[in-house]
């Protein structure tokens, strides 16, 4: 079996996959709560949390996959991209692992991550396939021909992510932090035409998040506090309305363009639910496999050509691809 670890942010994750893809531990200690009151992810303080929690973590996806140590066969791990201290917890840990065990070690991108989400059991998607990738840092539309992570990107964002947009607007809305799932909950009581927001139409197959953030800005600006305590709702409704019409919008032509018969999204911001309703044909992994977890990890290390040991032991983490 395959051990999984993800430490880019502010989830400490561990999983257990077996080489066929089979889930058979998924933990997920979720910092969220740590940082809320930044309201935003503070790197050093994550950093130290990864590291008490990163083995607790491990120990609890081996007792709930029954299994030990020596039940492993590779270690898959995020390199990058992310928060560079976080990364060298999970890093180390899977370095300390392997080593100990002589096992190989398999340095995974987060983003192929994401991608690999789909290809777990019981449902796993054989490419070729279109994948819209939006999480709080990435907003991508990628070609995917191969389990191996080289996809051509076809868009992206020119500024903020969608997940992003997402978390800046619900902070806008007195929202607690990440808000995606909260501007989500709180959008369903509001109605989605109740405000007009623009999103920017950027060339190509890119995307433009800032201009409707400013403008939700505005439009809470412009309420008195009572007129924005009856409006919560539905400004979320038509921020969420802006932002989910943006993403399905420029999938969909993204789609057309590269003639995909298939369409699937991943990242945090696919447990959106306005976003899923909107694209019943696309293939959506389960919600805990959207956001940040260690299976997606296990899972595409079974297809990156891993270090034998020793030679992994100079790997280092990335903050960034570019
Ligand atoms: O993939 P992910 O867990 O971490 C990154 O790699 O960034 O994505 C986290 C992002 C956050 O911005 C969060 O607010 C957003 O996904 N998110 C949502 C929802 N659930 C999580 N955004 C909109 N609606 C949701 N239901
Ligand atoms: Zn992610």
């Amino acid at each position: 079996m395959i051990l999984g670890l993800e430490t880019s942010c502010d989830e400490t994750a561990a999983a257990l996959v077996s080489a066929d893809g089979g889930v058979l531990a998924n933990v997920v200690s979720s910092q969220a709560d740590l940082h809320a009151r930044y309201g935003g992810v503070v790197p050093e303080v994550a950093s130290r949390r990864h590291l008490e929690l990163v083995t607790p973590v491990i120990r609890e996806a081996l007792g709930l996959a029954g299994a030990g140590l020596e039940d492993i066969e590779l270690v898959g791990v995020t390199a990058g991209p992310g928060l560079i201290g976080a990364l060298l917890v999970g890093v180390a840990a899977a370095k300390a692992i392997a080593w100990a065990r002589r096992l190989p070690l398999a340095a995974v991108d987060h983003l192929h991550g994401h991608v690999a989400s789909l290809y777990l059991e019981p449902d796993p998607l054989e490419p070729p396939f279109l994948c819209l990738l939006a999480s709080g840092g990435h907003t991508l539309l990628l070609d995917v021909r191969d389990r191996g992570g080289g996809s051509r990107v076809l868009g992206t964002t020119i500024d903020d992510a969608a997940g992003e947009a997402f978390d800046k607007g619900a902070r806008l809305l007195g929202l607690g932090y990440p808000g995606g799932a909260e501007l989500d909950r709180l959008a369903r009581e509001g109605d989605p035409h109740a405000y007009d927001f623009p999103v920017a139409r950027v060339p190509g197959l890119d995307f433009s998040f800032s201009g409707v953030k400013t403008a939700l800005l505005y439009a809470v600006r412009d309420l008195a506090p009572d007129e924005l305590e009856r409006s919560r709702a539905d400004l979320a409704a038509s921020y969420q309305r802006a932002i989910v019409r943006a993403l399905v919008g420029r999938t969909y032509e993204a789609a057309a363009e590269s003639g995909a018969a298939t369409v699937a999204v991943v990242g945090g911001v696919a447990a959106n639910s306005e976003l899923r309703a909107a694209l019943p044909e696309a293939v959506v992994a389960p919600l805990e496999l959207c956001t940040d977890n260690a299976a997606m990890i296990a899972s595409a290390a079974r297809f990156v050509e891993p270090v034998p040991y020793p030679g992994y032991l100079a790997l280092d983490a990335y903050a960034s691809t570019a």
